[in-house]
């Protein structure tokens, strides 16, 4: 079998742009090199000794039952042994971003796409485009919470239904996965924990989305996070919380969405850093640092 490539962003006259590919490929287990074991080694070690008492207990229930270590990047194969007979999802070997249609696709089928290739080392702080440290470390691990697979299933063929409803659609569908899986955070009886995956695969966000007085933090409401723009060059301005992953899939999966995409038709999009009167706020954020421009 031919070696996967690895498909990154281009860089163009435009800046940055995403390349989509589709395809789906075995892990080359064996050809990693000893950097990119170190790579993994060194994101793995960083965010362990950092998120006790910053990420979810739920997180770190589905990172210990998977056996992940930083003793080498996981095999993939090992993964799904354990994934699979948990809740019954697979992860699958991806190049790069995949199409909306074949993301949706793979989630509707509890298939998630893990990006075969890491990050190089130059890039341990930030990159810009999902490696396998984002996906395995980052959203792994919440798959093995039963109502979180469900929840990530069903958003899959919420997917599919936006894009028969149309590009607004898919642009309020795709704001809710942004702050939820990439960017929640849950409210518990300790205190604020991170469970989005953006938030856990990054150092400088797992500290800033917590306790930076920057951002705001506000309660989760669907209709809001669908009208909310956000933004993907810097840490976001605004963060949601969920009082339980329960509430989450109660205001998600259970409404059929058809009216509710007929409701917003139109409607104007929030700033990514606006508090609105009916928000439940947690932190108004100092907006400190915050570019004025550039929100998508
Ligand atoms: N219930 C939504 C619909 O009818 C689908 C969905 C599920 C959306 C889970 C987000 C998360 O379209
Ligand atoms: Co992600």
């Amino acid at each position: 079998m031919d070696q996967p490539r690895r498909v990154e962003h281009q860089m163009t006259d435009k800046g940055y742009v995403p390349v989509y590919t589709s395809a789906i490929v075995e892990q080359p287990w064996s050809s990693y090199s000893s950097v990119e074991h170190q790579t993994w080694a060194t994101l793995f070690t960083r965010q362990m000794a950092l998120l006790p008492g910053r990420a979810c207990d739920e997180f770190f229930d589905g990172m210990r039952d998977l056996g992940m270590s930083e003793r080498a990047i996981p095999k993939f194969s090992d993964i799904n042994q354990i994934l699979l007979a948990k809740t019954g999802w697979t992860i699958i070997g991806v190049e790069g971003l995949l199409p909306e249609v074949d993301f949706f696709t793979h989630l509707a089928n509890r298939r998630f796409p893990v990006t075969w290739w890491i990050r190089k080392p130059e890039q341990i702080d930030y990159i810009s485009e999902p490696d396998l440290f984002h996906d395995l470390f980052g959203h792994v691990p919440l798959l093995m919470l039963p109502i979180f697979a469900d929840y990530m299933q069903a958003y899959g063929e919420g997917g599919l239904k936006a894009a028969r409803y149309g590009n607004e659609p898919l642009t309020e569908l795709t704001r809710l996965y942004w702050y939820t899986v990439e960017f929640g955070l849950l409210n518990t009886a300790n205190g604020l924990r991170i469970y989005g995956s953006g938030i856990v695969s990054s150092k400088s966000e797992s500290l800033y989305s917590l306790e930076s007085a920057a951002p705001n933090r506000i309660g989760f409401d669907l209709k809001r996070v669908m009208c909310t723009r956000y933004r993907i060059d810097t840490f976001q301005k605004t963060y949601f919380v969920i009082d339980s992953f329960e509430q989450l899939f109660r205001a998600t999966v259970d409404p059929d969405f058809g009216p509710i995409y007929y409701e917003l038709k139109g409607s104007p999009a929030f700033a990514a850093g606006e508090v609105r009167d009916n928000d439940r706020v947690f932190q108004r954020g100092s907006g400190e640092g915050w570019l004025q421009d550039g929100d998508v």
